[in-house]
This record gives C-alpha cells, sequence and structure tokens, in this order.
C-alpha cells in the first residue's frame, strides 16, 4: 500500500528515485510522483496512473543532492494527479510522502484550514505536509518540527520529510508502517522495502515504531519520540538482486508459479526447528490467499496431531470478543508479513497472553519481528501480486507443522516421504501447461466462474475463485460442494462453467455426484482431477489430468493448475497480470 523511496548522496537523485520506485510498484499503482531538494526551491514532478507516466513528465536531468519519491494507492481521494504525493505546504519549501492512513484527518485539517493552511487535494496525507510546516516556523529545526507533529497523529503512516532550508537531508518517521533505512558509502537511503534498495545496498537499519530517523548522505540518526539520541542496529539485507528479473517469462506471475517445485524443496530442506510452548488448542489467522493455506492447515493439523484449530479472517478477527489465552497458540499466516489486519490482530493476541508463531515470507517484516516463534517459509522475493508460490510454501508449511505435531509418527512419516516427491509432480503440471492453456483460452470469454470441492480441497475451490477475480476480474465463487444444492445451483446454465477439483479420497465420490447435478443443469463442466475413472469422459467438458497424490496433499497439485488456469485466461483477456486493478501486494491499511 504505498511504496516510499528517498535518496540523500551524489549519483544521480532522479535516476536512484524512479529506479527504486519501479521495484515498489506491486504496492500501488494509482499514481508516482517525486521531489527533489535544489536550493533555488523543490521541484515536484507527479502524474496520474503508473509509474511510466512520471518518468514521461521527467525528461529532464536535474542534478540534486537528495529526493523522495512515492507510488500511491489511493485511500483518501481517488487516483488523480493532484491528490499524488508529495504534498507540500502552503508555500511548497516543505513536502512530504506518506504511507498509511491517519484517522483523524478531518480534525486537524479544519484546525488548519482555520490557520490559513490551503489544502490542494483531498488526501489525508495533506495535513501532515501543513502540520511539520506550522511546527517548522516555530522551531525552526525539521527534526523537531516531525517529533512535535507526529504527536498530534492517530494512525499509521511512514514518512519522509524535506525542507528547502535545509538541504541533503530528509527526516523520516513512522508508527505502524514499514521503512527501511539503506545504508551507503557518502549516501544513504530510504524505502518502504528492500526491491527499491538491493542494488544498492545490502546493509539498513530498520525504523521503530514512534523512531525519527535524520538521513544525510554521511549519516543516519536514529532518536526516539522525545527526541533522544539511539543507537541504530545496522542488519544484513537478505535479497540478491537477481530474484527481481522475470528471467525471460512473459510475467513475474508465470515466472513464480514456474518457481514452486524449487520452492518445495527449499522450505523441506530448511524446515526449522520449532519449540513451542505447552498449548491446547490453535487459531489462524490470515487474509486472502494466506487464509486459505491456513484453512488447509486446520485440515492437515487436526488430522494429524488431534488438536482443534479454529481459522478466522484477521480483518473479522479483531472486532470481536475472542476467547484467547496463555493456552492458544496463534498462527499468523503473511507472505508480506506487513498485512495490517494480521499485525492488529497479533498484537491484539499477544496482549492476551497467546504465543504468537508466524509463518511468513519475509522474515525481515513487522510480523517477523511480533513473533514468539518464526517459520520462514523460503519462497523467495514474490514480485507478482497474485500471490503464488508464496501459497504453496505456506501450504508445505502448514504439511510440516502438521508433521511436527503428529501424534501418530508413521502416519507423519508417510506423508514426509511423500512430500519429498511432490517438486517432481509440480514439474509434471508444469510441462503440460500448454493443455491447461488452451483450455484456459476455451473459457476465457464467460463472465461467470464456479469452483467447487469438498474436504481439504474446498480452501482450492476458494483460491481458484480468488486468483481469477484478482487477474482477470471475471466474477469467479468457490463453494464447497455440497452447498451448491442449497442455493447456488439455481445459477447454473450453459453459460457458467463450474469446475470441480476431483481428487482421490475420502469425498471423491460425494464430489462426483455433486458434478452430476451440475451437468443435469447444462453447466459447462471442467474436472481438475488425480482419478482415472471412465465415467469422466462423458460428464465433463474438460479433463484436467494431474499426478496422483494423497488427499492430504492434493490442495498442492490443484494449486499449480488454478494458478495455470487463471494466468493463461486473464492473459488471453490482455489484462495487467503482474498489477492487477485495484489491488497492492502489501495491503498496510486495515
Ligand atoms: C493474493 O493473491 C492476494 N493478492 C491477497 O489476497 C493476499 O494474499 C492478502 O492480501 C494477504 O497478504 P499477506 O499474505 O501478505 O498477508
Amino acid at each position: 500500500m504505498c511504496g516510499i523511496v528517498g535518496y540523500v548522496g551524489k549519483k544521480s537523485t532522479a535516476e536512484i528515485l524512479l529506479n527504486g520506485l519501479s521495484k515498489l510498484e506491486y504496492r500501488g499503482y494509482d499514481s508516482a510522483g517525486i521531489a527533489l531538494n535544489l536550493p533555488s526551491g523543490m521541484k515536484v514532478f507527479k502524474a496520474n496512473g503508473k509509474l511510466h507516466n512520471l518518468k514521461n513528465v521527467m525528461t529532464e536531468n536535474i542534478a540534486a543532492g537528495s529526493g523522495i519519491g512515492h507510488i500511491r494507492w489511493a485511500t483518501h481521494g481517488g487516483a488523480s494527479e493532484v491528490n499524488a504525493h508529495p504534498h507540500s505546504c502552503n508555500c511548497g519549501s516543505l513536502v512530504l510522502v506518506h504511507n498509511g492512513i491517519i484517522e483523524n484527518f478531518q480534525e486537524l485539517k479544519d484546525e488548519l484550514t482555520g490557520c490559513g493552511c490551503v489544502f490542494k487535494s483531498q488526501t489525508d496525507t495533506e495535513v501532515i505536509a501543513h502540520l511539520v510546516a506550522r511546527e517548522f516556523e516555530k522551531v525552526k529545526d525539521l527534526k523537531t518540527a516531525v517529533i512535535n507533529s507526529i504527536k498530534c497523529l492517530k494512525g499509521a503512516f511512514a514518512l519522509c520529510v524535506m525542507h528547502n532550508d535545509v538541504q541533503d537531508t530528509i527526516v523520516v518517521a513512522k508508527r505502524n508502517a514499514p521503512l527501511v533505512l539503506g545504508v551507503g558509502n557518502g549516501e544513504n537511503y530510504i524505502a518502504s522495502d528492500i526491491p527499491a534498495i538491493i542494488e544498492y545496498t545490502k546493509s539498513a537499519i530498520y525504523l521503530d515504531d514512534n523512531q525519527i530517523g535524520v538521513v544525510s548522505a554521511d549519516e543516519i540518526k536514529i532518536y526516539d519520540a522525545s527526541g533522544n539520541l539511539l543507537t541504530s542496529k545496522v542488519e544484513n539485507l537478505p535479497f540478491e538482486p537477481q530474484a527481481l528479473s522475470k528471467m525471460g517469462y512473459k510475467h513475474y506471475m508465470l515466472k513464480e508459479i514456474h518457481e514452486q517445485s524449487d520452492v518445495i524443496r527449499n522450505i523441506l530442506a530448511a524446515s526449522p526447528e520449532l519449540q513451542l510452548k505447552k498449548f491446547d488448542r490453535i487459531q489462524i489467522i490470515a487474509c486472502g490467499t494466506s487464509l486459505h493455506a491456513a484453512l488447509v492447515g486446520k485440515y492437515v493439523i487436526e488430522d494429524l496431531a488431534g488438536i482443534p484449530v479454529d481459522v478466522e479472517a484477521s480483518s473479522e478477527f479483531i472486532y470481536r470478543s475472542t476467547i484467547i489465552n496463555e493456552n492458544t497458540l496463534v498462527i499468523g499466516i503473511s507472505q508480506s508479513g506487513e498485512t495490517a489486519d494480521t499485525i492488529t490482530a497479533i498484537k491484539q493476541v499477544k496482549e492476551k497472553g497467546a504465543k504468537v508463531l508466524i509463518v511468513t515470507n519475509r522474515p525481515d517484516s513487522t510480523m517477523a519481528r511480533l513473533a514468539d516463534n518464526l517459520f520462514p517459509i523460503e519462497a523467495g522475493i514474490e514480485v507478482s501480486v497474485a500471490a503464488t508460490k508464496s501459497y504453496m510454501a505456506q501450504l508445505i508449511a502448514m504439511y510440516l507443522l502438521g508433521i511436527l505435531l503428529a501424534k501418530d509418527a508413521e502416519k507423519a512419516a508417510v506423508i514426509k516421504a511423500e512430500l519429498s516427491q511432490l517438486p517432481a509432480k509440480v514439474e509434471m503440471i508444469l510441462n503440460n501447461s500448454t493443455a491447461i492453456a488452451e483450455i484456459a483460452r476455451k473459457y476465457s470469454n464467460f463472465k461467470n466462474f464456479i469452483f467447487i470441492a469438498r474436504g481439504i480441497n474446498y480452501p482450492s475451490a476458494l483460491e481458484g475463485a480468488l486468483k481469477l477475480k484478482e487477474i482477470s476480474y471475471i466474477n469467479a465463487t468457490g463453494y464447497s460442494a455440497g452447498e451448491l444444492k442449497h442455493g447456488p445451483i439455481a445459477m447454473l446454465d450453459e453459460s457458467m462453467p463450474v469446475l470441480a477439483f476431483l481428487s482421490e479420497g475420502i469425498v471423491y465420490d460425494k464430489v462426483l455426484s455433486n458434478c452430476q447435478e451440475a451437468k443435469a443443469r447444462q453447466a459447462k463442466l471442467i474436472a481438475v482431477t488425480n482419478v482415472e475413472n471412465s465415467t469422466h469422459q462423458g460428464l465433463f467438458d474438460d479433463i484436467i489430468q494431474i499426478p496422483h497424490v494423497s488427499d492430504m496433499l492434493s490442495p498442492t497439485l490443484n494449486a499449480v493448475v488454478l494458478q495455470l488456469l487463471a494466468y493463461y485466461i486473464a492473459e488471453f483477456l490482455g489484462k495487467d497480470v503482474d498489477q492487477p486493478r485495484n489491488l497492492a501486494k502489501s495491503v498496510t491499511v486495515e
């Protein structure tokens, strides 16, 4: 949700900012903007829409010792040039970029308007620019002005502030939104996330909540909310710059789908030693695709370990009375480790004494820092907004956790052995992707889609629908196959494709019967199945045959198929696969 970049140093500031923003486009792409602090005044460039629009307006090569940039995911005020960051005070000598939401912005705006501040945008961010500028007028020190101003802010923010009277310096601050400071030699960097700076430096300081940083070319000083100087810890950044290349694939999503066999190998090789405290039940909280991995986790852990597991969307969990205590193990699952809803939920359960295990792809994230136990899923950086390889890694993490907690060592050993066979089976599906692409082409013009499954693949139906919706904008819904007859069946006719995950196991016959019911209503039927049964031929319009796995592991192979189908349908429709409209990869607002 919004990306921030800052640079102080002797290189081409504009180039570094534009390059950094291009690596953060997954965080939002409603508008982009840059401010350069020149002795002659602030130079601000903004453009609505994607980053290339900003590049088109930045034709001059302007030398500047410092600059800040922003890529926006709109919250307050629509996507427009006037709402694009950086925002400035009345006279334009102070500029800032912001990620987060200021909850008391209206109250502040009313007060500032009364004092003569003129608002140009509909954003919540602009109040911070006026607020800091007013403080600066009083105290004539940018750091103190920021410290005083953030005391008035309610909500979440990561901020970069520049003032024209203070050359070659950026003041930063954060609360409940990520910000990392890249440490260079005679230059320093600021970013919402590592991809923006990894090609320049591998050392960084992570700012904690309510800390303020003063960044110049030669030093970074960190202060607490009272202005006391703190000792900062410089850490090594975990990623390699080449992880951010498409490696010849047309889209990051396709590359990331193809990386999944290696992702499984990596997580199996790394499987962490977890020292979990005693607990009698598990609560898993997550959002979106991570929530679907959590639902698979419920089936796996309850089956292998016999421990009750509840799963809930973080955004629902945080606004009700939940029964959590020191005997509950809370598992937060998140690719990014920065999802605001999940972070809030984790903070709440920690207050109630629960121990928290975080399953994440980002061991450097806010969630990882809140964890009592950490399970890194080793998927490597995921760029495409649609989660694919991280989902696979989360599924494997659920199996490994189930094995760790298992009551029946023999049963656990069977699953463990089967896991080691998975990468080869994933590769078999990937090698058959042309056949899946053909089926995708056939169905790409349908306006609606239903995914059905039962048991441990019910989450596969939900994930199939989510993936299709988010990148192709086709109206897709995932149902438990048994629920179809309780209402949704009314929608079935020849214009409604129904895709069934039909895996060998306890619910196979039941799902097959549900498919018969759909066929009787003339629905177009597609099977994704690991069962060879001659009745399939007459029943289904199309069959995607996949390698055999046990019922428990079947969500993994079904995931590869649903991802490829969604990818090829979106690709045939000419959609922006890696950056679907209205979405952002890291959802840092509640
Ligand atoms: C997945 O394709 C989505 N883009 C989205 O649902 C995502 O899974 C969700 O926002 C949760 O993100 P997280 O895993 O980073 O917490």
